[in-house]
């Protein structure tokens, strides 16, 4: 997620490149998919960042949050209360109960892929299984309105309503983005806003929708190491991210393992 800027012209894809975000965007999925099954209590967070970019590099890609305004890792990895850009350490041990947070980005021939998902080492609170829920169906609902014809707005209202309705809250301070031959480009995609407003979708562009739940108000902090995001008053939060491209037909999510 990104920090926001002001507007700009949003870069259609044609149907070749869409194809090439699809490529990258499907290792995105497959290794996040892999790293599930590496969750456990006692592993490092440091261990599941190498595990991933060894995984990306097998597969033909490069690590896209690297270096990126000098981040230091292949993953954003985010433990609890940590909302987003969590630095993946050898010293951070994941308990039973954690609700972690995994974003991953790559790049393959010059095209950008970014997904994110958010997952309980085994069994945990009540709170944190309906955050989970809530968050990945706010995902789902913003997807769907993501149509030629209709507005952004009409994608930030649908994620904003629904988490709203089940008493939780989404993060301001960080937003979606589109992305293509670069890891952020115009436009924001805010998870609150109108039904109405905002540019209107047209095939051709590709959007990193992603969802920051809070369980409680939506307020955050940035730490002193600069980078990893924390509620404002210590709740759980959870963040699910699709690269997904508008198309005559609807949306079509090319992180979604196929
Ligand atoms: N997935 C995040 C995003 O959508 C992470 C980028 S921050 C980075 O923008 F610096 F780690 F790259
Ligand atoms: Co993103």
């Amino acid at each position: 997620m990104k920090k926001i800027r002001p507007a700009q012209t949003i870069i259609l894809k044609s149907p070749r490149e869409i194809e090439k975000l699809r490529a990258v965007n499907q290792i995105v999925a497959t290794v996040l998919h892999e790293l599930r099954g590496y969750i456990e209590p006692g592993i490092s967070t440091g261990e599941l960042d190498r595990i991933a970019d060894g995984r990306l590099r097998f597969y033909g890609a490069g690590a896209a949050f690297k270096g990126y305004h000098g981040y230091p890792a292949t993953a954003c990895i985010s433990i609890n209360n940590e909302v987003v850009h969590g630095i993946p350490s050898n010293n951070r041990i994941l308990n039973e109960g954690d609700l972690v947070s995994i974003d991953l980005g790559a790049v393959r021939e010059g095209y950008f892929g970014d997904a994110a998902i958010s997952l309980l080492v085994c069994d945990g609170p009540d709170v944190a299984k309906k955050l989970l829920e809530v968050t990945s169906s706010a995902l789902v609902s913003g997807i769907a309105e993501a149509s030629a014809g209709a507005n952004l707005g009409d994608i930030s209202s649908a994620i904003q309503r629904f988490v709203e309705s089940k008493g939780f809250s989404v993060v301001r301070k960080f937003v979606g983005h589109g992305i293509g031959r670069a890891l952020h480009e115009p436009p924001e995609v805010p998870n609150y806003g109108k039904r109405g407003c905002g540019p209107v979708l047209k095939p051709g562009m590709v959007l990193a929708i992603e969802p920051m739940v809070n369980a409680g108000g939506y307020d955050v902090q940035i730490l002193d190491d600069g980078w990893t995001v924390v509620t404002a008053d210590g709740s759980i939060s959870a963040h699910f991210e699709h690269t997904v491209a508008i198309t005559q037909h609807g949306p079509d999510i090319l992180s979604e393992l196929k």
